[in-house]
């Protein structure tokens, strides 16, 4: 989730300036403009001068509103102890209640039994095993493409295939609130990142073309992780159409989720044959821990020698690949997990709706409560773990000043009472703290 963990506004309301950039601002490295050097006595290097005197996390541990990091022990896919509380949980990406599944546990068990606790090395050299290649075949099956290469995480998906397809003289176009790693792939690439809104494809037109002779990606979030939209798909392939750029979709939180078989941003669209790349991570609706892309042969293959992300880091572990198999099966052969998580999403958003909250832009089961600003959302967040509600909070950088957010996503495993337990709180506290 981009800038979530980080301190910045909340420090703000403590009176604390950030100096932490944010995943919108561009780094010196980008304006070939070095920050100022801090004033030093001579005797500290001004990195462990920085460190050193950074207290701003402190500060707000000490007014007891530092949000981050905290401890989540989980009970199952529905519960965890946060603070000593036993909460619900809908601040977990664990869309479909895969992550406790005993048959997917027992599976990730089973193959670290077999092949060991980690995979020993990289994919490239020693560390390709059966289960690696059976989780291609049946993930590429899964989203309608020929070919798929799975990856030790997500982020590292986004940074190996953006970074590995633009080379010197192409262009990146990277949504604006495209995910942090689509961001740093675009830093890291050896051509141009070009930011747009991908909110309103019809701006891409009026950028897409300022360019030489290189070769053109585009790559944007299927579904909008903070605000819980989808993308205008329709309008991006259109104008692939017509300009013939590459299009690839990070659906990290469309898989599972979207789609009459949960094949996500692509099939809810009918639009499976005109994206050429898809992004996935295990992390979220599969309940486990990996990445992956899906395309055509040729292009799958060349990332498998060009993904520096893939190829200089040990390969997913045998649990993961293990359990992320099972997780795919058990995805396809339950589809009530799929309708249960959209019912329970309407069921929020209805009557979150009807008690007045603000849930934005959200047609997703990621449903994003508008609180205001960032001290009023910290004591929400706290408030809400006191009555046994986990929700993320949401402030700046992620979001702009003013419109600080709690961020739920509902999971399969939750029964109407939940829901109205979630709304009932959320009544209760913004009476209580008005
Ligand atoms: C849109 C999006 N892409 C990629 C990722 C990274 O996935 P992973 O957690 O597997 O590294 C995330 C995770 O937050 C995400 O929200």
């Amino acid at each position: 989730m981009p800038g979530t963990k980080t301190p910045e506004s909340a420090l703000r309301a403590e009176g604390i300036t950030p100096s932490m950039s944010g995943p919108s601002q561009p780094t010196s490295h980008e304006t070939g403009v070095d920050p100022p050097r801090p004033d030093t006595d001579g005797e500290l290097d001004p990195i462990l001068l920085r460190a050193s005197s950074y207290d701003r996390a402190e500060k707000l541990r000490r007014a007891d509103l530092y949000p981050f990091c905290a401890c989540i022990e989980a009970v199952d896919a529905r519960e965890a102890i946060v603070r000593g509380r036993r909460c619900l949980n809908l601040g977990s990406n664990d869309y479909l209640g895969l992550s406790h599944d005993p048959r997917v546990v027992e599976a990730g068990a089973r193959a670290a039994e077999r092949y060991g606790a980690g995979s020993t090395g990289s994919r490239l050299l020693n560390g390709t095993g059966p289960l690696h290649l059976e989780l291609e075949r049946s993930l590429a099956r899964f989203m309608g493409k020929p070919a798929g290469l799975v990856f030790p995480t997500g982020y590292q998906t986004n940074l190996g295939v953006v970074a590995g397809l633009v080379a010197h003289g192409d262009v990146a176009f990277v949504g604006r609130h495209d995910h942090a790693s689509i961001l740093d792939a675009g830093r890291l690439s050896m051509g141009r990142m070009v930011r747009f809104d991908s909110s309103d494809p019809a701006r891409l037109e009026s950028v897409i073309d300022t360019r030489g002779e290189g070769g053109r990606l585009v790559i944007v979030d299927g579904v909008h992780s903070m605000d819980g939209s989808i993308v205008d798909l329709p309008a991006l392939v259109a104008l692939r159409n017509r300009h013939h750029f590459v299009l690839a979709v990070d659906d990290a939180h469309a898989i599972g989720v979207l789609g009459a078989s949960g094949a996500g941003t692509t099939e809810h669209f009918g639009l499976i044959d005109e994206v050429d790349l898809v992004i996935g991570t295990f992390s979220k609706a599969f309940g486990s821990n990996g990445g992956f892309v899906v395309g055509a042969p040729d292009v799958i293959d060349y990332l498998r020698h060009a993904c520096r992300s893939f190829m200089f880091s040990a390969a997913l572990s045998p649990f993961h690949a293990g359990a992320t198999s099972m997780s795919l099966s058990i995805l396809q052969s339950e589809p009530w997990r799929i309708a249960r998580l959209r019912s329970s999403t309407e069921l929020l958003r209805d009557r979150l709706g009807a008690a007045g909250f603000d849930t934005g832009r959200s047609q997703s089961p990621i449903l994003p409560v508008l609180i205001g600003d960032e001290h009023r959302t910290l004591l929400f967040w706290k408030s809400l773990i006191e009555t046994g509600i986990y929700g993320n909070p949401v402030i700046a950088p992620a979001v702009p000043d003013g419109e600080c957010r709690i961020r739920l996503s509902l999971n399969a495993a939750f029964t109407d009472e939940d829901i109205e337990r979630v709304v009932r709180a959320f009544d209760s506290i913004r009476d209580a703290i008005r």
